[in-house]
């Protein structure tokens, strides 16, 4: 599989947007990521359903729905109606995980679930076989343009391990610090999807920083 790339709308111009949408829709990116912050699970809060709502109409790329709130399942039905094809939530904030998992997708949505770079691989244990996607946060999550944590790497190789055991089909999906430098490694380490925002809208040529990060594998 080629690797999917989700560029985060967090490092757009938010006075432009449909400048940045239309090049993220005539770009080779497979989805687009919105990051919803509340200021409470996260130190920053970005944007809601106006935002995501607008989006879901101008964009032609799915959107890949990042949740970092306390208690995303308030927000299912929302989210399925603002035209999201994935909603990703924190594990941290969760308490029944599981039946969250089940409602995103009887609301029509692929199922993601995300650690932060604290949280260990082996907490997925029990629910790796029902998710259709894991996030591995390689910064904290809150802000673009941050350092890549390196510890990354090895949590990748150990989820991959992990997916093969037990037989998920779940994507690895990674976000924070992708650039040229990170991105091939990560890639090598058994990521399928990237996030990059920074990297992306702070290129002279956003396009083809895109499609360099698709010709990755
Ligand atoms: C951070 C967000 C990321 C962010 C990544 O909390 O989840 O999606 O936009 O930004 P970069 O690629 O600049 O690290
Ligand atoms: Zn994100």
């Amino acid at each position: 599989m080629k690797t999917l790339i989700s560029p985060s709308l967090l490092s757009a111009d938010f006075l432009h947007l449909d400048k940045d949408i239309e090049m993220i829709n005539n770009s080779e990116s497979d989805y687009i990521h919105m990051d919803v912050m509340d200021g409470i699970f996260v130190p920053n809060i970005s944007f809601g359903f106006p935002v995501l709502n607008a989006v879901g109409k101008a964009c032609t790329k799915p959107m890949d729905v990042h949740y970092m709130i306390v208690h995303p399942e308030l927000y299912i039905q929302q989210t399925a109606d603002a035209g999201a094809a994935i909603m990703s939530v924190h594990i941290e904030t969760c308490t029944h995980l599981h039946r969250t998992i089940q409602q995103i997708k009887q609301a029509g949505m692929k199922a993601g679930v995300v650690l932060n770079p604290s949280t260990p691989i082996c907490q997925l244990e029990d629910i790796i076989t029902e998710v259709d996607l894991v996030l591995l946060m390689s910064v904290n999550p809150g802000f673009g343009g941050q350092t890549f944590i390196e510890n990354t790497i090895g949590k990748v190789k150990r989820l991959r391990e992990l997916i093969a055991r037990t037989g998920s089909s779940a994507i690895i999906e990674i976000d924070g610090g992708v650039q040229a430098e990170t991105a091939p490694r990560l890639v090598e380490a058994g990521a399928d999807m990237l996030v990059s925002g920074s990297y992306i809208f702070k290129s002279a040529n956003p396009i083809q920083t895109i499609h360099d990060l698709k010709a990755l594998g």
